[in-house]
């Protein structure tokens, strides 16, 4: 684990004038994201379910603009509709005919799980559960991710000095990770946004914040939604520190900043990645991950193909 202190004057540098989509921009966590972004000098566009909060949010920002650019925009969009989601990023690209940064954040928490015995009867049991959580939180999460790659790799490589195209970054959770009590299916959503992360060797974040009163009273550590928007940024800036000085760069981040899972706790941000990924001999057994190394280096060596047609 290591820890990442970010570097505020790299979030201005790299993302002034960049174009940025995001889910779930009208409350909590990511609308603290919309604030820094602004505040960085960013372009927003997000997309939200909730059209009040978020036409409040965007009035109040762009009515703080200097530029007399609105800088700011909204989409009514359902994360877990397609065809709401290609509205959102083809407003983005028909605005700005670029899109550099792309953050799935839009999730929900339903408190009835299905599988409790409290929930469950002879006659409940004959309809299906609600999946509510998988559609928007890991569906709507792939719709994202499939939409923002595409927008992405348009971007010319010369935009950025390290030559990339731009930057994914996955929201999960704690519940990503570890057991989350009477919530089985958005436990599942978020281990599967972390699958989705190590399919394609993206970046992820975790989040904590408005944890329950419990959590204060034991005196833990609890996170702001500007902390967790801060990681969210850290993961969204750091591969653009590459090739600059070290004084430029957020301190402790391993680059490049690919396949990495930043852990916010306490309002700091941990990348703990890396380390599970060094530990696998000591869970796993060396000898079972020596095989298994080899086994991956030969389906990643391009030899390879899932595809029965190839
Ligand atoms: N708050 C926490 O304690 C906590 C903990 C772990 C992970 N997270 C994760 O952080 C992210 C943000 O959480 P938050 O605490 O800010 O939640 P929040 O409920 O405050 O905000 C979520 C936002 O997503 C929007 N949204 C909900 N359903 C949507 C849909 N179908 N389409 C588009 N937008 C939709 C909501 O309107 C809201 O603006 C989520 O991915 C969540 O799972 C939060």
């Amino acid at each position: 684990m290591s820890l990442i202190t970010p570097n505020q004057s790299l979030f201005s540098s790299s993302l002034k004038g960049l174009v940025i989509v995001l889910t779930g921009g009208a409350q909590g966590v990511g609308r603290s994201v919309v604030e820094q972004l602004h505040a960085a000098g960013a372009k927003v566009i997000f997309g939200d379910v909730n059209d009040t909060p978020a036409t409040k949010l965007v009035s109040t920002l762009n009515s703080k603009a200097t530029d007399s650019e609105e800088r700011v925009h909204f989409v009514h969009c359902d994360t877990s509709n397609y065809a709401n989601q290609l509205v959102l990023f083809q407003r983005a690209y028909n605005l700005y005919k670029r899109i550099d940064i792309v953050i799935a954040n839009a999730a929900i928490v339903i408190h009835k799980d299905p599988f409790t015995v409290a929930h469950e009867s002879d006659e409940a049991i004959l309809s299906a559960p609600s999946l509510a959580e998988i559609d928007v939180n890991l569906k709507g999460l792939l719709y994202t991710t499939r939409l923002g790659l595409h927008y992405l790799r348009k971007n010319p490589t010369t935009t950025s000095p390290s030559g990339y195209k731009g930057d994914v970054v996955l929201v999960s959770s704690i519940a990503g990770f570890k057991e989350s009590g009477g919530h089985t299916t958005y436990t599942a959503s978020k281990h599967g946004v972390i699958g989705v992360m190590r399919g394609l060797a993206l970046e992820e974040t975790r989040m904590v914040t408005g944890i329950e009163q419990g959590w204060a009273d034991r005196g833990l550590p609890s996170n702001e939604a500007a902390d967790v928007a801060n990681a969210i940024l850290i993961c969204a800036t750091a591969n653009r520190s590459i090739g600059l000085e070290s004084e430029q760069k957020h301190e402790g981040a391993v680059l490049p900043f690919n396949g990495k899972i930043v852990y916010v706790a306490g309002g700091k941000s941990y990348e703990i990645e890396d380390r599970i990924q060094a530990l696998e001999p000591e869970w796993l057994g060396r000898e079972n991950s020596e095989i298994l190394e080899k086994g991956q280096e030969f389906l990643h060596s391009g030899m390879t193909s899932w595809e029965t047609s190839k």
